[in-house]
């Protein structure tokens, strides 16, 4: 199965020239990997400039349409060959306040409409993981039935490790990784949580990159800052996928 790598560039950068560069960089240097999926979420307005790799978006209203200024709709970003959507990343938690609840609501629109949510949990420092973790997956997925849950990917990103440079150690990130997949189990079955794609995110870099691949259990990761440098994220993409020439 393919590894997922994810580009979370959040609000960068500045400019359609910026964008398109770091963009079209990037999409020359991961040409030849084989078994990873690399999937860019840039902010909304970039998404109608892109093609050649795979589109994510980084939030979604949960209403399909109507009065509701300055959101955007899931609809709108299947028009626009967007295919995963990054639902309750802390940040949205915390600056735009987002609840549970809300999450839940979108997580169901992201599937009605057919495309994939990536689900962000983790705890912040000083809270208990093991609680935060089993309640962000229960009420993310609250009354989504078997078929669509097989759709969603759940990325592991502890609060405390996003954007500050403190990785969450492998041994850790495979302890969350196990109480995500064993809520899955009890939601639905064993099967899915065996299947159901879970990643890592939270300063991830060309050098740890590879460890989390080999020995956290995951199948993926969600990497914020080292997406805006070009270098950096070809390399950690390279890091778990490898290329034609590398196995010829
Ligand atoms: P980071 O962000 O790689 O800059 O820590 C990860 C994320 O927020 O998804």
């Amino acid at each position: 199965m393919k590894s997922l790598i994810i580009a979370n560039w959040k609000m960068n950068p500045s400019t359609e020239k910026e964008a398109r560069e770091l963009f079209e960089t990037v999409k020359r240097g991961v040409k030849g990997v084989k078994n990873a999926e690399v999937v860019i979420c840039p902010p909304f307005v970039y998404l109608p400039l892109f093609s050649g790799l795979t589109l994510g978006a980084q939030n979604v209203f949960f209403r399909i349409k109507g009065a509701f200024t300055g959101e955007v709709s899931a609809l709108m970003l299947k028009d626009l060959k967007v295919k995963y959507v990054i639902v309750g990343h802390s940040e949205a938690r915390f600056h735009l306040k987002e609840t549970d609840e809300t999450i839940n609501r979108k997580i169901k629109s992201v599937l009605d409409a057919g495309l994939m949510p990536i689900l962000c949990v983790g705890e912040n420092k000083g809270e208990e993981k093991q609680n935060v973790i089993e309640r962000q997956v229960a009420e993310a997925l609250k009354g989504v039935p078997l078929n669509q849950a097989k759709n969603i990917v759940i990325a592991y990103e502890p609060v405390w490790a996003i954007g500050t440079g403190k990785n969450c150690s492998v041994e850790e990130t495979m302890v969350s990784v196990l109480t995500i997949k064993k809520v899955i189990s009890k939601l639905y079955k064993r099967e899915l949580a065996e299947k159901i794609k879970v990643l890592y995110g939270g300063s991830v870099d060309g050098k740890n990159s590879g460890s989390y691949m080999k020995g956290a259990g995951v199948s993926g990761l969600l990497v914020g800052g080292n997406s805006l440098n070009a270098k950096d994220f070809i390399k950690i993409v390279k890091s778990v996928g490898f290329t034609r020439s590398d196995n010829f």
